[in-house]
């Protein structure tokens, strides 16, 4: 591991607004049962206004995105959660540096995220720039698999954000929300072109991949629905083609570097 790596991961130990279990906090005897962290239900304790509402980032990278909504949004508490400690670092940093008394992270996986959070502890979610998982429905962040999770600890009614520049992912999540009798609140194809239309915080406050995305001129779509209290498990969606949507999305590069999908379809094009 890079030197730089050590040194991050050993400050982020320093940092009192980041969380970072050990498997063995979370692992019921060793191995796949989980069991509650010791934070579930306690959150606000960790915050100067314990009381505020509690947003959620998931997959927040180096937590730009958390950091600068609780900067806009004192009235509110903030957490960030991503598996990447070295990413973390950068989030966790600033927020103990500037004394944000309104900001946490969490370095876990989030597919161990109801384990932390107790029902209705969290009003709101934001999902973004995840991956859209092309291959997999049971690892996309808008799955009926995830949204089982969420609906464990999102209040009900809560609203779950999605700023994207995947339209797999978007059109997916859409299909989720119709399979599901979920409403959805706002839709956009293209955020910044329907800006007007939107809160001006939604694009005045942007990702570190949606700055990226934006720069090479794809399109940033968002999604926002209401997760209802469940009362069977979310079902898959049976009107969602994601050969068709796949077959779209494999001509996506990103970064200037093709992903291993759109190599795959220009082999096939020679
Ligand atoms: C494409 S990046 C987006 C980062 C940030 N949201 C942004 O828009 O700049 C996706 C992030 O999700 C995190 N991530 C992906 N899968 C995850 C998982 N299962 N659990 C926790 N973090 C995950 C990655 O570590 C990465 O930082």
């Amino acid at each position: 591991m890079g030197h730089d790596k050590l040194r991050k991961f050993a400050e982020n130990e320093t940092f009192p607004c980041l969380l970072q279990p050990s498997a063995d906090e979370l692992l019921r005897d060793g191995y796949f049962a989980l069991r509650d962290h010791q934070v579930k239900g306690h959150w606000g304790e960790r915050f100067a206004n314990p009381d505020a509402p509690l947003v959620l980032e998931l997959g927040c990278g180096k937590g730009e995105y958390t950091i600068d909504l609780a900067q806009r949004d004192p009235s509110k508490n903030y957490v960030g959660v991503d598996i990447k400690g070295a990413r973390l670092w950068k989030g966790a940093k600033y927020a103990t540096e500037h004394a944000l008394g309104n900001v946490g992270f969490l370095r876990t996986r989030i597919e161990f995220i109801s384990a932390f959070f107790a029902p209705g502890e969290v009003s709101e979610l934001w999902l973004t720039f995840s991956d859209p998982q092309v291959k997999s429905e049971n690892s996309r962040l808008t799955s009926p698999v995830f949204l089982n999770r969420y609906c464990r600890f999102l209040e009900p009614g809560g609203l779950i954000h999605l700023k994207t520049d995947s339209q797999f992912l978007y059109q997916y999540t859409l299909a989720v929300c119709r399979a599901n009798g979920l409403e959805v609140v706002a839709a956009s194809e293209d955020l910044y072109a329907d800006s007007d239309r939107f809160d001006p915080c939604l694009t005045e406050v942007q990702t570190f991949y949606e700055t990226m995305f934006r720069q090479q001129g794809y399109p940033i779509r968002y999604l926002c629905f209401r997760l209802m209290p469940y009362e069977e498990y979310f079902v898959s969606p049976s009107d969602f083609n994601p050969d068709y949507w796949r077959a779209i999305e494999g001509h996506r590069t990103l970064f200037g570097r093709d992903t291993a999908e759109t190599r795959r379809q220009k082999m096939k094009g020679r």
